[in-house]
């Protein structure tokens, strides 16, 4: 299988970090140095399936897959438009792919590397040929603005990707896992069962965002570090036969963290969360799209790809551009 061509797209509007010393008690320079985020993109009524259609078309426009071609539309998300239809099919619909398999994928932060190994083993199964995966959030719409261990970390955007065939396949090594997190460290809560039988208990209506920071730090610097070391020993490699390693950006401290612990130089990290935030299953593909657009990524350069989050979940792809 190939990776073909990247896309991505985010909301206009960004908010700066002294923006948001206006909505809830914080500074500027506690959210740089605890974080490394200095802004991110906020969506001003556009919603998860229109960013992750801009993402798309653009990865689309730069491949030389016909649309009519594509016969698989996977989009990781945790902030989908409705229940269902799935945020893949209005993509589909807007896009104007007909046959084509698409389904969301809910995976936390993970959503993405979820994907795109979902859509990797279909496609060596000869279920597909062509697939559309893209990562795709809009976390301001479940976000407390007067919470600031959320508000002030997340952000709107989305990525994407065209894969194809090839015999000569890109994707070497997809390590994922997952375990159930009792605690609900990282959780949206959504709507309760109110129904003719049963009355809730909890009165919320609205899903928000909440999150025990500390734990999720906890697990971050453990999962990270694993989704690393497995992919080395698995392909019998070093640090030094990977060019670059695309962490979710989730925060600079536990990728600067993992780095000095496994003794990786931390310029083998791409983060460009400083602009961005965390924008969950979307981060990764951004992340990629802005890398080939530097002209980063050259052919036969190897790449692995790490994702972690809500679940939990976690996972890493080894790529070879
Ligand atoms: N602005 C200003 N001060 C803040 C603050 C904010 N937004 N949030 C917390 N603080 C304060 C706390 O009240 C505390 O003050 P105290 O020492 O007087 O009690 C202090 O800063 C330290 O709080 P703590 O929660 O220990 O901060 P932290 O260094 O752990 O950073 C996170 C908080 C959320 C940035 C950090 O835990 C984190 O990044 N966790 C992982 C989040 C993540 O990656 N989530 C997504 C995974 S997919």
């Amino acid at each position: 299988m190939s990776l073909i061509s990247t896309g991505s797209y985010a909301p206009k509007f960004s908010l700066g970090n002294d923006h948001l010393t206006t909505l809830v008690d914080t500074s500027s320079e506690w959210i740089e140095k605890r974080t490394g985020i200095k802004k991110r993109n906020i969506s001003a009524g556009e919603n998860t399936s229109d960013l992750a259609y801009e993402a798309g078309k653009q990865a689309i426009e730069n491949s030389n897959v016909n649309l009519e071609d594509i016969d698989l539309v996977l989009v990781a998300t945790i902030t989908p438009d409705h229940f269902t239809p799935s945020t893949a099919s209005m993509v589909q619909g807007k896009l104007g792919i007909k046959n084509a398999v698409a389904f969301d994928i809910s995976a936390g932060c993970t959503g993405f590397v979820y994907a795109l190994g979902i859509a990797s083993s279909m496609i060596k199964n000869g279920i597909a040929k062509n697939a559309l995966v893209i990562g795709s959030e809009v976390l301001s719409k479940v976000l407390d603005y007067t919470d600031r261990n959320t508000c002030v970390i997340f952000g709107d955007g989305a990525g994407a990707l065209v894969l194809t065939k090839d015999l000569n396949d890109k994707i070497k090594d997809i390590y994922l896992q997952g375990e159930y997190d009792t605690a609900h460290n990282i959780q949206i809560q959504s709507v309760n069962v109110n129904n003719a039988m049963h009355t809730s208990q909890d009165a919320s209506t609205l899903p928000k965002l909440s999150m025990n920071g500390g734990e999720v730090y906890k697990f971050a610097l453990g999962a990270l570090s694993e989704l690393i070391e497995v992919i080395l020993e698995r392909n019998n490699l070093t640090n030094d036969d990977i060019k670059y390693i695309v962490p979710h950006q989730a925060n600079f401290r536990i990728i600067e963290t993992v780095a000095k612990k496994l003794g990786i130089d931390i310029n083998k990290f791409y983060m460009n969360i400083e602009n961005y935030g965390n924008t969950s299953s979307a981060s990764i593909p951004i992340a990629l799209a802005e890398m080939n657009n530097l002209g980063l990524l050259k052919k036969g350069d190897k790449i692995i790809i790490a994702g972690f989050g809500a679940g939990l979940t976690w996972g890493s792809i080894l790529i070879e551009w």
